[in-house]
């Protein structure tokens, strides 16, 4: 049995593989339930006692070896198929990397977060599927207002209490619930509204809204504001106007015109030659809707805003479809490639 051991040692020694799968024969003969290596440690029962020390030692040794020797021969191939190889080229040029460019409506929304934190607005979002309430309810949505209706809102049919949010106003509400003012925020998210898809409406699109609520603030805090940001984001000799509008949750109510940057307000078909371009909805909050939140509007009062990004985006780049945002086309989102 010595004598046996000490061959197959020899053996084993100078195995060789030429494949992965020569690898794997070697270690099925010598390794495995029926090989070599554990019927001999069948035998080792076999063995007269004086001998078993030796043999046994032996033995484990020869175990060892196989299984370090065979491992090494699997493994190497194994590196050769996975890792880089030794003889690879490293000095070939590397492959092309072609950066992705943003989406131009993340270049937008981005780009109105940042002029709104100049002034110490800061950011929260909230779920897209929301209740009755925070999204209708607590907004003064009446009962029987036409916004609720299936027209405009996606309702979940069996349970008419869950809707996707038909603007960010939602999270407006929970900020207001949860938060005591100062309330400086805005809220950019996807918004949800049954509407039939043409090149200027969709039912899927992207909105900011804005809550500003503290002490004492007024109508010419509002209008400061979104002078500000429409000269911020359509630049300098930008003007704005606003005209009376109506949203159950502001009181009084306004919509904001800016001047038309394509053609500077002397009339285009953008701005179907009226020289002005619808942008954003506005407010003073609505002290009911204060009081539904929790907030004494005895002594704080505030304003609110919301705009849809597809529309500043069209205005900013002169885009006519606003499809043309969902479709994916790398060929229309390679042209907004920027420094980052
Ligand atoms: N929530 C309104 C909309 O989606 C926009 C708005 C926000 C109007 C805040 C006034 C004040 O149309």
């Amino acid at each position: 049995m010595i004598e046996r051991v000490k061959q197959l040692m020899a053996e084993i020694e100078s195995l060789k593989a030429g494949s992965a799968a020569e690898a794997e024969d070697l270690r099925l003969k010598y390794l495995s339930k029926k090989g070599l290596i554990p019927s001999m440690f069948e035998e080792f029962k076999e063995v007269e006692p004086a001998l078993k020390r030796e043999v046994g030692r032996m033995l484990n040794d020869l175990k060892n070896l196989a299984q370090e020797k065979i491992g090494e021969l699997r493994s190497g191939f194994e590196a050769k198929t996975a890792g880089p190889v030794a003889d690879s080229d490293l000095t070939r040029p590397a492959e092309l990397f072609r950066p992705g460019t943003r989406h131009p409506l993340s270049v937008t929304r981005n780009r109105i977060t940042e002029i709104f934190s100049h002034i110490g607005f800061t950011v929260a979002e909230g779920p897209e599927i929301e209740d009755d309430w925070h999204n209708f309810g607590a907004l003064n949505f009446a009962d029987d207002h036409p916004a609720r209706d299936m027209q405009d809102t996606f309702f979940i049919s069996t349970r008419p209490d869950i809707l996707l949010r038909t603007h960010t106003s939602s999270v407006q509400i929970r900020t207001m619930e949860k938060t005591q003012p100062p309330i400086r925020m805005i809220f950019p998210g996807r918004v949800f509204r049954n509407e039939a898809i043409s090149a200027r409406a969709h039912c899927i699109f992207h909105q900011v809204e804005g809550l500003y609520i503290d002490r004492d603030v007024s109508f010419a805090d509002l209008k400061q504001t979104l002078m500000y940001f429409a000269k911020e984001m359509f630049g300098e000799s930008t003007r704005i106007r606003l005209r009376p509008s109506y949203f159950p949750f502001t009181e009084p109510s306004g919509e904001m015109d800016v001047s038309c940057n394509i053609c500077g307000g002397s009339g285009c078909n953008i701005c179907k030659y009226t020289g002005w371009v619808e942008i954003l909805g506005c407010g003073m909050v609505d002290p009911a809707v204060l009081e539904n939140c929790g907030i004494d509007s005895s002594v704080y009062t505030g304003f609110a805003f919301g705009m849809g990004i597809e529309r500043i985006t069209m205005l900013k780049y002169q885009i006519r479809d606003l499809r043309l945002f969902f479709e994916n086309d790398v060929r229309f989102l390679r042209q907004f490639t920027g420094a980052i």
